[in-house]
C-alpha cells in the first residue's frame, strides 16, 4: 500500500530528485502504465501518448475508457509539482471507481512521491501535486483554480451545465501543458458530448468499437464487421483515430448482450452509434433539421482553437523497449 508520514523535508528532496530523473528519461505515459503493470492496449496507448491537448474518447462499454483514466493524473502528480488533476464523474459511484483505479496504479509505482493526505476523494503529494475525483454537480465541480488535467468520465451522463458553468471557465487560467480528456460511451442526439464529437474541430477524437455490425433486418443476429484496416481508414478521413476494442471479440458472449439488451442498446452501447433515445418526444436529427436547414452548422464555441499544436499523423502500434513491447 502507499507509504504515509516520512519528514516532510526529505520527501521534498528525493520527489524533486526523481522528478529530475523521469524528466531525463523522457518516458511516456504509456510506458509509465505499463511499468506500473497496466500494459495498454494499442488504443489505449494511442490516446495515452497523443500530444493533444484537447482529446475525445468515444468508446464501447467496457473497452478499458475508465482505466486510461487513472494514468494521466498519477504521471502528471509524478512529473510536476504543484500540479493539479480533476476527474469529473456523473456519479458518486463513478467517482469511487475512477478513484480506486488512480490510487490502485499509483501504489503500483516503485517511486511515485509520497502521500502528504489520502482522502476518500483526494490524494495529495508532498511535491504539491494533487488528484481530486469529483462527483458532477455544478457545485462540486467548480472552485478549483487551474487545473493542468481535467478529465470526464462517462461524459454524455454528466450535465451540460456542469460542463458550460465549471468545465470551460477553468480553462481561462489554465497552464500551458492544460489537457482535457472528454471520455464516453454515446447517449442519446444532445448534450455537450455529442455536440463536441460532432462539431468540435479543436479536439481529437479517439473511437474504440466493438468489431461487430448489426442489421435491423435481422434483429438478434451480429454480424462481423468490415476489417479494422478498412474501418481505421474509413473513420481516418473524418479525422478520427478508430480501432476495435480488443475485448469485444467473443461472438457468444457479444450475442448473447444483443440479445438481452436490444438492437438500439447494442448499437448505441457497444457499436458507438448516437440512437434517438427511446423516450424522446422529438427525434434529435428531426429537430436540427427544423432548425438547421442544410448547409447551416449550429454555432459551437468550446474554447481556443488550438490545431496548430496537434501534429498530423498519430502514432500507431507499440513500441519496444529492452526487447519488450509496450
Ligand atoms: N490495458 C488493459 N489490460 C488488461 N485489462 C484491462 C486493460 N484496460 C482495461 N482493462 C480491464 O477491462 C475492464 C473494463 O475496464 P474499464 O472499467 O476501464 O472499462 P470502461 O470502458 O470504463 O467500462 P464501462 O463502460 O463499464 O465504464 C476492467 O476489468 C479492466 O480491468
Ligand atoms: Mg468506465
Amino acid at each position: 500500500m502507499m507509504a504515509m508520514g516520512k519528514a516532510a523535508g526529505a520527501e521534498l528532496l528525493s520527489d524533486y530528485a526523481i522528478s529530475l530523473s523521469r524528466l531525463a528519461s523522457g518516458m511516456s505515459r504509456s510506458y509509465f502504465s505499463a511499468r506500473c503493470g497496466l500494459k495498454p492496449y494499442p488504443w489505449q496507448k494511442t490516446v495515452l501518448d497523443s500530444k493533444a491537448k484537447f482529446k475525445i474518447i468515444l468508446g464501447a462499454r467496457q473497452s478499458g475508457k475508465s482505466t486510461i483514466v487513472s494514468v494521466p493524473p498519477a504521471y502528471k502528480s509524478k512529473r510536476k509539482r504543484k500540479a493539479l488533476s480533476l476527474v469529473i464523474a456523473p456519479t458518486r459511484a463513478q467517482a469511487n471507481e475512477d478513484i480506486i483505479k488512480i490510487k490502485d496504479l499509483i501504489s503500483a509505482d516503485p517511486d511515485h512521491p509520497s502521500l502528504k493526505r489520502n482522502s476518500a476523494f483526494e490524494i495529495e503529494f508532498y511535491n504539491g501535486s494533487r488528484i481530486i475525483v469529483v462527483t458532477a454537480t455544478d457545485k462540486a465541480a467548480r472552485g478549483y483554480s487551474a487545473p493542468d488535467i481535467i478529465i470526464l468520465d462517462e461524459a454524455s451522463r454528466i450535465p451540460d451545465t456542469v460542463y458550460a458553468s465549471a468545465v470551460l471557465p477553468m480553462q481561462t487560467a489554465s497552464p500551458d501543458d492544460f489537457e482535457l480528456i472528454v471520455i464516453s460511451t454515446p447517449y442519446g442526439k444532445d448534450g455537450f458530448f455529442y455536440d463536441i464529437w460532432n462539431g468540435s474541430e479543436v479536439f481529437r477524437k479517439f473511437e474504440v468499437s466493438a468489431p461487430w455490425h448489426v442489421d435491423e433486418r435481422y434483429p438478434t443476429t451480429l454480424f462481423k464487421a468490415e476489417d479494422e484496416e478498412i474501418f481505421t481508414r474509413r473513420l481516418g478521413e473524418k479525422g478520427i483515430i478508430a480501432s476495435y476494442s480488443p475485448q469485444h471479440w467473443n461472438y457468444e458472449q457479444q450475442s448473447e448482450i444483443l440479445r438481452q439488451q436490444g438492437t438500439l442498446i447494442y448499437r448505441q452501447e457497444f457499436l458507438c452509434e448516437f440512437v434517438d433515445r427511446d423516450d424522446a418526444v422529438f427525434r434529435r436529427d428531426d429537430l436540427d433539421r427544423a432548425f438547421f436547414p442544410a448547409g447551416k452548422v449550429r454555432p459551437m464555441d468550446y474554447g481556443p482553437k488550438d490545431t496548430d499544436s496537434i501534429p498530423a499523423v498519430e502514432p500507431f502500434g507499440l513500441k519496444k523497449i529492452g526487447g519488450r513491447y509496450f
